[in-house]
């Protein structure tokens, strides 16, 4: 989604500015600017479509700008209005005094547009952002006629606390005026901001990874909060002027962490990284020897968890299909009632929450609107609400009385890969957690567990076979149609499998329980078709092979995903991918791996932006 990043001290900004945007690059965006205020005190803007060196292009080819040391850029990702130089932010007021970067919609402004236009007003872009900007412009003008603002007070502030007043929906704002030439004001509801802390300066981002390069101490703000930032002070306040007393907290990942090392892209680095990012997420929390999990994000709430009657999981994409398999792994291991539910249907559709209903929700980010709404709506109705999140400090995170953090480290390439695997280990976790406490007997935590420290080791054997994979998808990646099938524990690793291949190769790619192809999608069966199948030994085994054997029938072209040793697997599929022994319900953690393989080495293959995606991006913080 759309990029903030503002500053305010005494360096000389466009460079970090500069810099903040391309940290944020991954987040996706489709145009991206900056504006900066002088030691003249006057306002420039400039505003480019497409990546953000073509902003830098042209800031080095005749359209420098002066030297600042307040100023904010932004990458766009369109919402209102199509990718233009015109609609790229920032934006300003009429007598261009302000200008303004905005995260998230303005709903009402329309309304706000025809107030404005009667008030002679006028418009230069189709955005609901400059709206915002003209209406924060519009009392400014008329706060400063009426000479009301105390001294001392900033009239920005206050000209952005009268408009905030009158707007619907979401925002992160970064507002700079002319006339305060020290003062950036920023404000959020709904759209994260994070205020990096300095020597003199302040780093404002909607991401952290624009700002750990210069401090690790920062302000989260709150919804319906808002800064008023100087190089020698800093307020915050409510929007409506309740002045807080800040939490400074330190970020997780260093520098580093953001860095793509040696890899061509983020996906593979990050596919790589699973071994070590599962470790993470298991170190100090599973005891094979005892057979416990200790999970400290739930201490105090095991009594409820241990009561729990039913377990909504709810999540959007990726973070939905690693809920449904923990749905599976919580019924079968828990013995919970459980099910998992889209957020956005889940918010909308007055769910029954009755007492003992534990909702989870699950995201990489912290920050998806509709699962950030999912769970509002599940506190409304008195759940217990945890959140399983990659994210230290993101609005979920905060917003959730526990819950588990994965210890992905950061995920910067838009397909989730290591957070799925991630937030399958902790719903294992989870489950055991609980099973423990309910049913399960010690030893068969014992060996879940030790299956689950295995993972990692298992996993590099898989990984292993990234260039035979890559072979079997150059093979096919000029094919427009895919099929993902498994069965049970494996039906939501085809539905990751598909979602991976149609979001990063623009192919279309439908996952399926494989007994449900039958009942229709059998009839696009053609020799044109690769179907994968995940068919490791396990319970569903001969059934999977039955539905192999449909495929077969009709000319498809079938890989399989299958258990080392299976040799007779070969006289089934025409391609085969092994994957170590593992017991059933640790064996998404490796059968996924192929598939994120496949779907990254064929849209390499296809000459597609795998980091960057068409459409996509990393966070969606809008509904
Ligand atoms: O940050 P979240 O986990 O809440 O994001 C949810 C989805 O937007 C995300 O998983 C999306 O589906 C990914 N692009 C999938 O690779």
């Amino acid at each position: 989604m759309c990029g903030i990043v503002a500053y305010v001290g005494r360096k000389v900004c466009q460079p970090l500015l500069i810099e903040g945007l391309k940290r944020l690059e991954y987040r996706g965006y489709d145009s991206a600017g900056i504006a900066v205020i002088d030691n003249q005190n006057k306002l420039h803007i400039r505003r480019a479509v497409g990546r953000i060196s073509v902003l830098e292009n042209a800031l080095s080819h005749g359209e420098a700008l002066p030297k600042a040391h307040i100023g904010m850029a932004h990458t766009r990702w369109a919402t209102h209005g199509a990718p233009t130089e015109a609609n790229a932010h920032p934006h300003s007021d009429n007598g261009g005094m302000i200008a303004l970067v905005h995260n998230g919609v303005i709903e009402n402004y329309v309304a706000l547009k025809q107030f404005l236009s009667e008030k002679g007003h006028t418009f230069s872009s189709q955005t609901d952002t400059e709206v915002l900007a003209v209406l924060i412009g519009d009392f400014y003008a008329e706060l400063k006629a009426k000479n009301h603002v105390p001294h001392g007070v900033s009239l920005l502030q206050r000209a952005v606390q009268a408009a905030l007043h009158q707007v619907d929906g979401t925002y992160g704002i970064a507002v700079i005026c002319q006339e305060e030439p020290e003062t950036l004001v920023v404000a959020r509801r709904g759209s994260p901001l994070i205020i990096g802390v300095g020597q003199h300066e302040y780093i404002v981002a909607s991401d952290a990874s624009a700002i750990v390069e210069h401090t690790a101490s920062v302000i989260y703000l709150n919804d319906n909060e808002m800064a008023v930032l100087h190089p020698d002070s800093f307020r915050t306040s409510t929007i409506d002027d309740t002045e807080i007393s800040p939490v400074i907290s330190q970020l997780e990942n260093k520098l580093e962490a953001y860095g793509l090392g040696d890899y061509e892209h983020y996906m593979l680095k990050e596919i790589f990284e699973q071994p070590v990012s599962i470790a993470n997420c298991l170190r100090g929390r599973a005891d094979a020897k005892e057979g416990r999990i200790v999970l400290g994000g739930l201490t105090e709430h095991s009594r409820e968890l241990m009561r729990a009657r039913r377990i909504i999981l709810t999540a959007q994409g990726t973070a939905w299909h690693a809920g449904l398999l923990g749905d599976y792994l919580l019924e079968d291991l828990a013995k919970v009632v459980t099910e998992c539910t889209y957020a956005s249907e889940f918010r909308y559709r007055n769910p029954i929450v009755e007492e003992g209903t534990v909702l989870i929700a699950i995201s990489q980010s912290g920050e998806t609107a509709d699962t950030l709404a999912a769970l509002r709506e599940g506190k409304e109705k008195g759940a217990l609400c945890l959140g399983i999140v990659n994210v230290v400090g993101s609005t979920i995170a905060r917003e959730t009385g526990g819950g588990i953090y994965l210890h992905a480290g950061p995920e910067i390439g838009v397909a989730s890969t290591k957070a799925f695997t991630c937030q399958c280990v902790v719903l294992t976790m989870l489950s055991l957690f609980l099973g423990r406490r309910r049913y399960m007997g010690q030893s068969q935590c014992q060996e879940i567990i030790a299956g689950l420290c295995a993972i990692p080791d298992q996993m590099q054997a898989v990984l292993a076979q990234s260039e035979q994979i890559k072979e079997i998808a150059g093979k096919f990646c000029d094919r427009e149609n895919w099929l993902f099938l498994g069965r049970g524990y494996h039906y939501p690793v085809a539905l990751e499998g598909a979602l991976k291949l149609k979001e990063i190769s623009y192919i279309h790619a439908e996952g399926m329980p494989a007994a449900e192809m039958k009942h229709g999608p059998i009839a696009l069966i053609t020799p044109e078709m690769p179907v994968v199948f995940v068919a490791t030994r396990g319970s569903q085994y001969e059934k999977v092979i039955s539905n192999i054997e449909e495929v077969r029938a009709r000319g498809g072209k079938v890989i399989a995903v299958a258990t080392e040793g299976d040799t007779q697997m070969r006289r089934y599929s025409d391609h085969v991918i092994y994957v170590p022994h593992v017991m059933e319900c640790l064996q998404p953690l490796l059968t996924v791996v192929p598939l994120q393989l496949l779907a990254y080495h064929a849209a390499v293959a296809r000459g597609c932006n795998v980091d960057k995606p068409r459409n996509l991006a990393k966070s969606v913080t809008v509904e």
